[in-house]
């Protein structure tokens, strides 16, 4: 059973990353479709208490919009055994929230950046909002909420020249970069194999500034290959999802914003714990179909089979 939960918290974003949503955003959830709080925190209690969950990660869309984040945090972190809670946002207005969600114990944050250049990134996520980002990277490092991660989508021609001057700056703050390949799942159906910037090709531009070696720490069942940057103790990930996969050692299960479990990034049926949730299922009826519905879980993400078609939920209403 996966120990690995991923809860999306909101489908709505503030940001239009071109490789995730379309300029004009999508039809958002209805608010009674979306979990509320208690019932956010029941799932992710009996994830941890029935079925060994031991990492909650909240993402979104943008979780940062969710207004009882700190709470729920607060009330995760509280479940014994106390889960690894973290974020992934795009850090907007995270400089105000920081020391909230620190206080409610949250552990450590993954923030979306893919460019340190003011008119690259409002070419990519088609929003002015850099200096946002950057005062939110300080404050959760401020804060204590570390390692902070920095998540890069490279997109050809637009900003993967620019990787290792990233890096460099990831290198001078203490931010640890990782390239992610960037996958089917934006709404828009705009992903070609060929317009990919793959791991290969990351390599290549960043060995030309730096000297990259294998990191002799275990990988386990992280996505991200890591690498250490000029001897260490720096290092830099690849998430390299379509060209090295890593779906044989996936320790991980989703839940969306309005109670659907999904056993793979790339599922394409869900089990819908919200109705069970919201009838009169007990703690344990729901975790055993919650753990059927991890048996029904395909060995890998079949992006390369001719009969590959994308789930039809996208990458902000997934979570990542
Ligand atoms: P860490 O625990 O910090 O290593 O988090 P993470 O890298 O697993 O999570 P994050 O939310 O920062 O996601 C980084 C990238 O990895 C995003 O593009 C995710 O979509 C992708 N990712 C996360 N989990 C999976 C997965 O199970 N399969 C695939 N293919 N990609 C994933
Ligand atoms: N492929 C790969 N990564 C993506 N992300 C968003 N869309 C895609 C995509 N199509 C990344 C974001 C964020 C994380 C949750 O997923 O940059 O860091
Ligand atoms: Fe928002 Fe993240 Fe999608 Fe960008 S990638 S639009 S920050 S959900």
């Amino acid at each position: 059973m996966a120990s690995d939960l991923r809860v999306s918290l909101t489908d709505r974003c503030n940001l239009r990353c071109s490789y995730c949503m379309p300029a004009e955003g999508l039809a958002w959830l209805p608010t009674e479709e979306t979990l509320t709080d208690d019932e956010v925190v029941r799932l992710v209690t009996i994830g941890v208490e029935h079925l060994g969950i031991r990492e909650v990660r909240f993402t979104g869309g943008e979780p940062l919009l969710r207004r009882g984040l700190a709470d729920i945090v607060a009330r995760t972190k509280a479940l014994r055994p106390s889960p690894e809670v973290s974020l992934t946002t795009n850090a907007l207005g995270l400089s105000r929230t920081a020391h909230a969600l620190a206080a409610a114990g949250l552990d450590r944050v993954n923030v979306s950046l893919d460019t340190i250049r003011r008119d690259v990134f409002e070419q990519i996520t088609r929003r002015d909002r850099l200096d946002d980002v950057l005062a939110g990277l300080a404050a959760a490092q401020r804060e204590g909420i570390v390692p902070v991660k920095v998540n890069a989508v490279l997109l050809r021609g637009i900003n993967d020249q620019y990787a290792a001057e990233l890096l460099g700056f990831c290198l001078e703050h203490d931010y640890q970069l990782r390239i992610i390949e960037q996958m089917p799942l934006d709404a828009q159906h705009g992903w070609t194999r060929e317009a990919m910037v793959t791991a290969d090709e990351v390599f290549t531009s960043l060995e030309k500034e730096f000297v990259l070696t294998p990191d002799p720490e275990h990988r386990g069942s992280a996505p991200a290959e890591t690498f250490l940057v000029d001897g260490g103790p720096a290092k830099v990930g690849v998430i390299a999802s379509i060209t090295r996969p890593f779906c044989g050692s996936c320790d991980r299960v989703r839940l969306t914003a309005d109670g659907q479990v999904r056993n793979c990034l790339f599922a394409r049926e869900e089990s819908d714990l919200r109705t069970a949730l919201r009838g009169t299922a007990t703690d344990e009826e729901i975790a055993a179909q919650w753990r059927l519905a991890m048996l029904t879980k395909r060995p890998g993400h079949g992006i390369d089979d001719k009969s590959f078609l994308q789930p039809a939920r996208s990458m902000s209403a997934i979570g990542g």
